[in-house]
């Protein structure tokens, strides 16, 4: 799960990590008291979405007086950020910067390592650099055992190239940041600017933090970290019935077993769609091995409820499902949702009881099932009639 800046800033504040004030506002009246609230003097209004570049989108502001603060929160609300829309603002006091540089620390997965990545130039153009010049970007391998104790940090600023008189402070914000990535379960934090301010102060001005879903059990807290206003109601529907579903972009909504099989059956749904209008595939779910009639009802329940879904495409190998369960399931399923079940469901089955799965199917004789014999030939039905009611 990615936190919002606002979130990361108060994660950072909880493991010491020095960071400025911050407010969080949804309307311009909340933004004007949380200017107050900082002082009254200067403050940077940002645009609280879960994308980067917002500097460059516009979505960051200074303002010098609450009254600003307010108008700039007037701007920025409602904006569209790389098709983020922008609910909330931070309000965060300035920072007099005198440098600003860039600090991640990342799960590697190729090196199966952790990876920080130090920069004395950063800011906003850091993905430029990373391209253009990719030497003045440091890259130190951190021990996942060890972690980034005192020399591991020394080692990060020296590869940096960090100037003598902020070497110290650096460092010990490094090993902060380390703590925030390790205490925290997260599979990135990243600070672009890490600043050094006219006073000498070294300063997190933004915050991206990854939270490693995997580890939620041990993070009761994290959940209240979740963002239900942006989250798609389908994909919290599949959550509350804890399965494997993930929205995409199409009209042919796709139901397997065994992520393997679903994600060759969005290809399949694809390659046949092109002869159909570019019909594509409208979701991945994956009911699991030893699915049965409620799983697939909830499964069902989901992908009916996409409006964008003008077909559904069951795809099933039994293994340890059988294939009449899974039947069973589908026409369970077809009872239970009767009328709001209004579109056209192709099934394949194969594999573990094949006949009996069959059998049941053909005996139900539902006017809005078809049955199909192999995986090709159920994409392209499938996608046929998704075109055919586009
Ligand atoms: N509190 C602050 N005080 C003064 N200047 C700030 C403050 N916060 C941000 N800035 C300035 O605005 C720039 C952009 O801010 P920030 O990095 O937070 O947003 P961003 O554009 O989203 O960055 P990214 O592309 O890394 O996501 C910073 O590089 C910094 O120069
Ligand atoms: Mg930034």
């Amino acid at each position: 799960m990615d936190l919002f800046e606002y979130q990361a800033r108060d994660i950072f504040e909880k493991h010491g990590v020095p960071v400025l004030g911050g407010v969080v506002a949804t309307t311009p009246e909340e933004a004007r008291a949380g200017a107050e609230k900082l002082g009254g003097g200067t403050v940077v209004v940002k645009a609280q979405v879960k994308i980067g570049g917002r500097g460059k989108a516009g979505g960051v502001k200074l303002a010098h007086s609450p009254e600003e603060a307010a108008q700039k929160a007037e701007e920025i609300l409602g904006m569209d950020i790389k098709g983020h829309t922008v609910h909330r603002v931070m309000i965060a006091a300035g920072a007099q910067i005198a440098e600003e540089y860039y600090f991640s620390v990342l799960l590697d997965r190729a090196h199966r390592n952790y990876l920080a990545m130090c920069s004395v130039e950063g800011g906003v153009e850091i993905e430029e650099l990373a391209v253009e010049r990719p030497e003045a970007l440091a890259r130190v391998a951190v021990d996942p055992a060890v972690g980034i104790d005192a020399a591991k940090a020394a080692e990060i600023v020296e590869a940096a190239g960090f100037d003598a008189d902020v070497k110290d402070k650096v460092a010990a914000a490094i090993q902060q940041l380390w703590t925030v990535f390790s205490e925290e379960d997260a599979t990135l934090v990243e600070v672009n600017p890490l600043v050094k301010t006219e006073q000498g102060d070294i300063i997190a001005l933004d915050g991206k933090v990854t939270l490693d879903a995997n580890a939620d059990f041990r993070h009761p807290d994290h959940a209240e970290l979740e963002d239900s206003a942006t989250t798609d109601p389908l994909e919290a529907k599949a959550k509350e019935h804890d399965l494997n579903y993930v929205k995409l972009d199409g009209e042919v909504g796709i139901i397997g077993n065994g992520a393997g099989l679903v994600m060759s059956t969005l290809d399949v749904v694809a390659y046949a769609g092109e002869a159909h209008g570019g019909v594509k595939p409208a979701n991945f779910l994956d009911i699991g091995g030893g699915a049965n009639a409620q799983v697939m009802a909830a499964g069902l329940d989901v992908i009916l409820h996409d409006e964008q879904v003008k077909s559904v495409f069951v795809n099933v190998f039994g293994g340890i499902t059988a294939c009449d369960e899974v039947a069973k399931g589908i026409v369970g399923a077809l009872e239970i949702l009767g009328d709001e079940a209004s579109k056209p469901l192709v099934v394949r089955l194969d594999g573990n009881n094949v006949e009996k799965g069959r059998a049941i199917l053909t005996e139900a004789n539902h006017p809005l099932v078809t049955l199909a014999e192999t995986m090709d030939g159920g994409a392209e039905t499938a996608a046929a009639k998704a075109a055919a009611t586009a």
